[in-house]
């Protein structure tokens, strides 16, 4: 089976499109209302004080829960062990509880880099979870008042959802690299290169170079050569065509902003600090070397 022509169809209906430009809308709205204190809260939840995404590994704390809410209903209703119902209650709602920070963290990500077939494939996963999330609440409500088989039904229910859903973010991360390091490994000039006559790059400006194939970054601050890979690590966009301002330069796409010192994240939606390189001016060029570990 060609799962490549399952996710086309599930996601080609018009209204997965505009349902999604909504949703980014709203969620877009309310951080740019909570101004700096909405960036702090967006890089805690993209995962950048952490150096990798948040959103996977909260994912695992519902998926785990409702594993294990699955296993005891089945132990329950087809072994007859009534005394992991108790169990099978309370992992139902450790797993609704780890849903709403999963899906805090995945919108998010979410909101602004999709602009494509990534934008929906997004809202169809998020759809799946939401729905989810939905049939178990319902059934927490049903087998806190008695109806126990009829929660057990719906909790079986959401995990079929879950589990679409589950299908669908591996395939934005494996088929469609989103939340991977954008920056291509072989990005390492292994030795010394002219890159630049020095006289062409002046005070508090920065441009792109390319050093054996390598795009690199070059911006001068306090007198000061930084050299950084130029291929932002979220989702690849050019560096150079973005803004220096206070030690930093911010990615023109989509806002990630990187320290020209050690290329560390300060604010996502990246997580990836960004590989750095030697510097140095020689008979009047800029040459680029290896790059530097920090
Ligand atoms: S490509 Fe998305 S922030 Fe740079």
């Amino acid at each position: 089976m060609n799962w490549d022509h399952v996710v086309s169809a599930a996601t080609r209906p018009p209204w997965v499109d505009s349902l999604a430009t909504t949703v980014q809308g709203l969620v877009g709205r309310v951080y740019e209302a909570a101004g700096p204190a909405g960036q702090q809260v967006q890089n805690v939840l993209h995962g950048t004080w952490l150096g990798h995404p948040l959103h996977p590994l909260l994912t695992h704390v519902p998926v785990g829960a409702w594993t294990i809410a699955l296993t005891f209903d089945l132990l329950d209703a087809v072994a007859g062990q009534k005394e992991l119902a108790a169990g099978a209650d309370l992992a139902v709602a450790v797993g609704v509880l780890g849903a709403l920070g999963a899906a805090a963290a995945g919108l998010t990500d979410w909101y602004k880099l999709a602009t494509g077939q990534d934008k929906r494939v997004g809202m169809v996963h998020a759809l799946f979870n939401v729905g989810a999330a939905t049939l178990y609440a319902t059934s927490l409500v049903f087998r806190r008042n008695g109806l126990r088989s009829l929660g057990r039904g719906l909790a079986f229910a959401g995990f079929g959802a879950v589990s679409a859903g589950a299908y669908l973010g591996g395939h934005l991360v494996y088929q469609m690299k989103i939340g991977v390091d954008h920056v291509p490994e072989e990005q390492q000039p292994e030795k010394f290169e002219a890159a630049l006559p020095e006289a062409e790059l002046g005070e508090g400006e920065m441009c792109r170079v390319e050093v054996e194939g390598t795009p690199v970054l070059l911006a001068r601050r306090n007198g000061v050569l930084y050299a950084l890979a130029d291929t932002c690590s979220h989702l690849g966009c050019s560096l150079a065509k973005g803004e220096l301002k206070d030690g930093s330069v911010r990615c023109p796409c989509h806002g990630s902003r990187y320290a020209l010192e050690d290329g560390r994240v300060l604010d996502g939606p990246s997580v990836f600090w960004q590989p750095i390189y030697r510097v140095r001016v020689k008979n009047g060029q800029i040459e680029v070397g290896k790059r530097r570990e920090v």
